[in-house]
Parts: C-alpha cells; structure tokens; sequence
C-alpha cells in the first residue's frame, strides 16, 4: 500500500527518525496503540491491521475522524481548497480569530474544523500549534503567499488507511487510552519531550512536566508486567536515564529546531526505550 505523509507538522514529528523506529517496533502484534500519535508518521509508516490511536488535542482528533468520513471528507477536501484559493494575510486572521466566539465556534461543523486546523497548521508561523488559557489559536501569520492547503493524493491514502484497516480514534489521555491493552499488543509512546535545560522545565504548553513523565513511566511498567511490547522516545535527559533504567537504550541523533539558543541547537541526542530486544541485525 502507498505511503502516507503526515497532514500537519507537527512539533515533535518523527518523519526524519521514522527508520530507527521502524527497525526497533516487534515484527508481530496484535493490537497497535499510539497515545500520542500527533501528525501520525509512525502510524503511516507501520500500517496496522488493527489500531487505537490518541492524541489530546481534539482539533487534531477531528481531523483524523473527518479524513475517516466518508462524506466529511468530501466537505473538508471541498473546504481546503476554498482555504487555498482565498488565502491572504487578512483571510488567516479572520480564519483563525473564529474560536474567539466560543458559541459559534462550537456550532460549526467537524469538517469546517478540520479544515481550518490543516489551514491555519500550513498557513502559520512555522508549522505551531499553540493555543492561550482561553483555548484560543494564538500563533501569528507566517506571511506566506500561497499555501498548498489541499493535498488530495495524500490525504486519500489516509482515508484509506483509515478504512481499509480497523482504526480506532480516541481523544483522550494517554492512560485511559491504553487502559485496554493486553498481551501480544504492541505500544508506541511519543509524548512531549523532557529536558534538563531551565527553559525547557518551564515548557509546560501540554502540561506535561516532570510529574506526567512518572505518570507515563508507570504506565509503561505496568504495560511491560502485562506483556505487551512496549517503546517510548525521548530526550536522553538524567530523569528519563532514571525512570527507563531498567529498560533497553537505543540512541538516535534527530534534527530538531529546540528554541533554546545554543551552538547545538537542532542536533539533539533521542533515546528510544523498549520492553523487548531488539530484532536481529539492528546496530545499537
Ligand atoms: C511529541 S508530540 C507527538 C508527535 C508525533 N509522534 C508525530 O510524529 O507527529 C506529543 C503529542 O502528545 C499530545 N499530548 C500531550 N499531553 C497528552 C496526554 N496527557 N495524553 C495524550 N496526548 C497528549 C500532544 O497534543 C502532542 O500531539
């Protein structure tokens, strides 16, 4: 079947790491459960036969869900390119600033939603998604002329993926997610990254501190004591080392673009944690 690439950038994406992955993940499984599954690149590349996957932001969920749909596909797919031929720098801010009255916002339909988190995802700043204390899209324009919104072929081959398979769409936290998961089933977790740098202790925009990576790390422990695989990446920070150590490392250099401003910055040291050997021929 034809690759898909993910609909959004998104922060964290695992496009330019997604082979280590692959080479690491258990050949055989029964259920596939990806918690924070973000623009989903694991999930394209790895093609379930039987999924449940996750994220917290239900505007992104909704996505998924939509590009599912049948008939809100359609409309989305319609919608996209209404957004592509109007866009302008005016046409974003009116687009973006419609989650400022709640009681309409609410109101509109799931495809219109969709479209519009694909629009203002391709359309921003750099690819952010970032939302204020009011759960208001606060990221600026990102000036472009022209953005290519509507990406048929690609958004296609996720429908069908979607369909073609058992895929299950959950929005919900990454606990309750995998509450479910049994033996034989095989766990992705992705979630936001740790760091030891100050600026990145107070970086908290999916309130996911310290405390959420123990929270993750016991589910992880109750995950393995229930045979099911299991793998994590991360920032190969001294809590993850700590919480993961009985585990097994695998170390992988990813591009990423950190904001902190040091002479490293967009070469970062990723681990990627499993419960299980590693397949035979993968050099650590
Ligand atoms: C590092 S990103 C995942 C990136 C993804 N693997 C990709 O390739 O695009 C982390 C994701 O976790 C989600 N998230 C944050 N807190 C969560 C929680 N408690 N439960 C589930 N998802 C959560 C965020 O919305 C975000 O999409």
């Amino acid at each position: 079947m034809l690759k898909a690439k993910p609909f959004v950038k998104w922060a964290g994406g695992k496009r330019s790491i997604i082979d280590k992955l692959i080479s690491l993940a258990p050949e055989n499984f029964e259920t596939y459960y990806e918690p924070f599954v973000g623009g989903g690149a694991m999930l394209y590349e790895l093609q379930p036969r039987k999924a449940i996957i996750n994220d917290y932001n239900t505007e992104l969920m909704n996505v998924y869900e939509c590009i599912k749909d049948e008939n809100k596909f359609a409309n989305m797919c319609g919608e996209l390119n209404k957004h592509e031929t109007n866009h302008s720098e005016d046409y974003y801010y009116e687009i973006r600033d419609l989650d400022r009255d709640k009681k309409k916002f609410n109101k509109l339909a799931d495809y219109k939603r969709a479209a519009r988190t694909i629009y203002l995802n391709k359309a921003c700043f750099n690819g952010l998604y970032r939302v204020n204390s009011k759960n208001e899209f606060n990221v600026p324009s990102g000036k472009k002329n022209k953005v290519n919104t509507y990406d048929g072929p690609n958004l296609g081959i996720i429908h069908c993926l979607l369909n073609f398979n058992d895929i299950n769409l959950l929005s919900t936290d990454f606990e309750e997610c995998v509450k479910n998961a049994k033996k034989g089933d095989f766990i992705y977790f992705d979630p936001p990254y740790d760091s030891d740098t100050s600026t990145f202790n107070s970086y908290t925009e999916n309130g996911f501190g310290k405390e959420e990576q123990k929270r993750l790390a016991k589910v992880f422990k109750d995950l393995d004591k229930r045979g099911c695989y299991v793998m994590l990446s991360n920032y190969n920070t001294t809590l993850i080392k700590e919480l993961y150590k009985d585990y097994n490392f695998n170390y992988v250099t990813a591009q990423r673009n950190i904001g902190a401003s040091s002479k490293n910055r967009g070469k970062v040291e990723e681990v990627i944690i499993t419960n299980y050997k590693n397949k035979e021929g993968f050099k650590e």
